[in-house]
């Protein structure tokens, strides 16, 4: 039987989606006890259960995703995480991991995935693709499970290696969801959430209508919530109208020129700004 972890935790918004959920067993191998504390914070409040697993111990019964940390990097992961099958709770439950380990606020992540949501509302899109850029959006950082902590918690300025390793997330993320039923649909969204509209962004370098369709959106709402989202190597965080100024300066830079005229039309992100400085409050 693997290890519960408990702890005084301090109060946080609970997930409405993951509270209805069953429990979910949650294994994580390796990672050091950076990636289990996040993990196990991560399941805080909701229906889910953080085990250590020992490497080369058995899979408690009931296990529905295994974790690997970035000591274990390898095929494990690929293979391991379809153990017991994919639902969206625990594809929720990973994204708000990640954004612990990064010492962002919980349901970060959601809240991305949130405004993809409004976004493909505002575009139109077909019920399928709004789901793959909703699951994109939960998923896009998916591959820094695999980047050590020294360079993704890093404070300082990171060094040329060190920046070229974290640069292979998205590929990474990529190679991690196209092996996984149910997933390999986001791996566009994955791979090239970090692509500019004019050529200068990663991790291949693409450009203009070559970057696929969903992951132009995906790199303008990725843009604003990074801008509007606290994060831990800054203090304070850019307001709506001051992120809506950025993007529309930018324009034909990073974003797709296009798509941001709906985004900045459809005013996508102001409610959830808003909501949020009521929650702070
Ligand atoms: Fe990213």
């Amino acid at each position: 039987m693997g290890i519960v972890f408990e702890a005084p935790w301090r109060k946080r918004p609970r997930n409405r989606i993951l509270e209805r959920a069953m429990l979910k067993r949650i294994a994580v191998i390796g990672g050091g006890d950076e990636l289990y504390a996040s993990l196990v914070e991560a399941s805080q409040g909701k229906e889910a259960q953080v085990v250590a697993l020992p490497p080369g111990g058995e899979v408690p019964p009931g296990t529905v995703a295994i974790v690997a940390g970035a000591d274990n990097a390898g095929p494990v992961i690929e293979a391991a995480l379809t153990v017991g099958g994919w639902n969206e709770q625990v594809l929720d439950l990973l994204a708000e991991a990640i954004d612990c380990r990064e010492g962002f606020f919980v349901g970060s992540s959601l809240r991305v995935k949130d405004h993809a949501s409004r976004f493909a509302q505002a575009l139109d899109l077909t019920p399928d693709e709004r789901s793959i850029l909703e699951r994109g959006a939960a998923l896009r950082d998916i591959g820094k499970i695999k980047i050590p902590n020294a360079v993704l918690l890093k404070e300082g300025v990171l060094t040329y290696d060190e920046w070229v390793l974290l640069q292979q997330h998205p590929e990474i993320g990529g190679e991690i969801v196209e092996h996984i039923d149910g997933l390999k649909d986001t791996a566009d969204i994955v791979r090239y959430h970090h692509e500019c509209f004019d050529g200068d962004g990663y991790p291949r370098g693409l450009e203009g209508d070559q970057i696929p369709f969903l992951a132009r959106a995906m790199k303008i709402v990725d843009v604003y919530c990074a801008m509007t989202s606290p994060r831990h190597y800054r203090k304070g965080h850019s307001s709506h109208e001051d992120a809506i100024e950025y993007l529309t300066s930018e324009q034909g830079k990073h974003c797709d020129p296009e798509l941001l005229d709906v985004f900045v039309k459809f005013d996508v992100g102001r409610l959830e700004v808003e909501a949020d400085t009521a929650d702070a409050g």
